[in-house]
């Protein structure tokens, strides 16, 4: 789909250090679409525009998707046709991750991860099946933890990997309709989402770790390619594989990583 003057609703499009929405923010206004941008703090989100090309062709909502009422207002604002023109393209792209063994954390955080990172894009597409224009495009953004389970992030491979399935199983039920759902899965990208233990166990792991301006190139083109999934990096993209096929190759790979995963889950909460 060409991008040019495009109306894109992005969620999760601020972000204090780097943020990949940000990234993606400004990579879609450089394409000359104009914006629709959801994040909690306003302030963050109304410097975000402001710095945007043709800022003044963007809008910024300040909502939380975890918060039913929040949720309904932005489908409200949708189907009212911002501006008289109604949204051509929804990317869920607000997420959340905590990375820790399951056994140590609340029920709560875990089934808040599981609501921002799956329920909250099931339901928001479900509602844009009603607001958005055909030929439509809805981009849920996944992780390359959807196609490896890995420890330390139980939860959020369960949320990321459902969404997949999700985008999937929707993608073919809209077959012909107009609407396409696409998949894109990022590897580990230098975000603030991912704290200090985190950047240094992927360091000593030896795991890759892509800027978020690089990532939003792989948004823009799997917009304009229509690209159903996309898995960004290699070998990971070649591990997912991998892990589908010969589930204990990879199981065995991990276990040599355990004991630096486990000594970095230690020291995290030596120091809390
Ligand atoms: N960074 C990585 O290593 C990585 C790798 C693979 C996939 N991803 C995925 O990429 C996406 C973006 O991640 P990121 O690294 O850019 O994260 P980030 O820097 O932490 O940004 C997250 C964004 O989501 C917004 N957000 C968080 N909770 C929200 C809520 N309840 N309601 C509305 N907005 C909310 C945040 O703004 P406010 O705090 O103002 O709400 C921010 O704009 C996520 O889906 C993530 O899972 C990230």
């Amino acid at each position: 789909m060409k991008l040019q003057d495009k109306k894109i609703l992005l969620t999760g499009a601020t972000g204090a250090t780097g943020g990949i929405g940000k990234e993606v923010a400004l990579a879609l206004a450089n394409q000359g679409a104009k914006l629709v941008l959801v994040a909690r703090r306003l302030a963050q989100l109304e410097d975000m525009r402001a710095s945007l090309p043709n800022s003044e062709c963007h809008h910024v909502l300040a909502l939380d998707l975890t918060q039913p009422h929040d949720l309904e207002s932005l489908s409200e604002h949708c189907r009212a046709c911002i501006d008289d023109q109604c949204i051509d393209i929804v990317i869920n792209n607000a997420g959340y991750n905590q990375f820790d063994l399951l056994s140590r954390r609340s029920a709560q955080s875990v089934s808040q991860e599981v609501q921002l990172n799956l329920t909250v894009p099931i339901l928001l597409t479900q509602s844009a099946l009603q607001w958005i224009n055909r030929p439509g495009l809805i981009l849920n953004v996944g992780s390359t933890l959807a196609g490896i389970g890995y420890p330390g992030y139980s939860a959020y491979c369960a949320a990321k990997s459902g969404l997949y399935r999700f985008s999937e199983a929707l993608n073919r039920e809209l077959d012909g309709s107009g609407i396409k759902v696409l998949y894109l899965a990022p590897r580990t990208t230098d975000t603030s989402l991912n704290s200090e233990y985190v950047r240094l166990m992927n360091q000593q792991l030896g795991n890759h770790c892509d800027d978020a301006s690089l990532v939003a190139q792989h948004f823009v083109q799997v917009l304009q390619k229509e690209v159903e999934v996309r898995w960004i990096g290699w070998p990971e993209k070649l591990f997912v594989r991998i892990n589908q096929l010969l589930p204990n190759v990879v199981s065995n790979t991990i276990r040599k990583q355990q004991e630096t995963i486990h000594h970095f889950i230690r020291s995290m909460h030596k120091n809390v």
